[in-house]
């Protein structure tokens, strides 16, 4: 991410509108008693809600090293943090009941990779789990928030085919001004 970027990912206005709004509509109804793992967790107000929420076994993955470092500097043992890719998941089959993934999806920066992040979460889950998250639609706002890093949003209406076709079986999308939250059950 660039450092405006990560300050605003970091932010008391994003903990606002991010866990304040959007976390707690994304969560409704979702089990997080079993292992939850968390793709891109960036700075990581999303994992401190996630641990304060109570999920005992959570694991977070971070494609940025210094970004992982400074989660496991902060959690130690509470969360592991892994430093990966979601392309190419660290992971055996089924080892997670709950994937959560908020506002990752669109620093992915190709269709394909997205779709491997889809097919890969299909992967880790087990039957009957849940991926559970949201994201931005495209706008121009973000599209100049994002200049010198990677933007590319996914329309809301191709999530539901695209986790389909990684193998989701109960997929549900639901969009809120320029916010959309998504469940794919496996
Ligand atoms: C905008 S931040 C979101 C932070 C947090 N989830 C939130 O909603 O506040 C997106 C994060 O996803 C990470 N990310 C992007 N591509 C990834 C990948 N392929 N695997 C794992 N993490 C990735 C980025 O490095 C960044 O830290």
């Amino acid at each position: 991410m660039n450092r405006r970027h990560n300050r605003y990912c970091a932010s008391e206005e994003w903990r606002d509108l991010m866990v304040g709004k959007v976390l707690p509509w994304v969560l409704e109804g979702v089990d997080l008693s079993g292992p939850v793992l968390e793709l891109g967790p960036g700075p990581g107000l999303v994992t401190e809600a996630l641990v304060r929420y109570g999920v005992e076994d959570l694991t977070s993955l971070e494609i940025e090293p210094g970004a992982a470092d400074r989660l496991r500097d902060r959690y130690g043992s509470r969360v592991r943090v892994m430093t990966g890719d979601a392309t190419d998941m660290p992971f055996e089959a089924g080892a997670f009941s709950t994937i959560v993934c908020c506002t990752m999806l669109h620093h992915v920066p190709t269709v394909a990779a997205q779709n491997a992040v889809l097919g890969e979460a299909h992967r880790v889950i087990r039957p009957g789990g849940v991926m559970a998250g949201s994201d931005s639609r495209r706008n121009l706002r973000l599209w100049f928030f994002h200049t010198f890093d990677t933007y590319n949003p996914i329309d809301p209406a191709d999530f539901t085919p695209r986790a389909r076709a990684a193998g989701f079986a109960d997929v549900e999308m639901e969009t809120v001004d320029d916010t959309f939250r998504f469940r794919a059950g496996a």
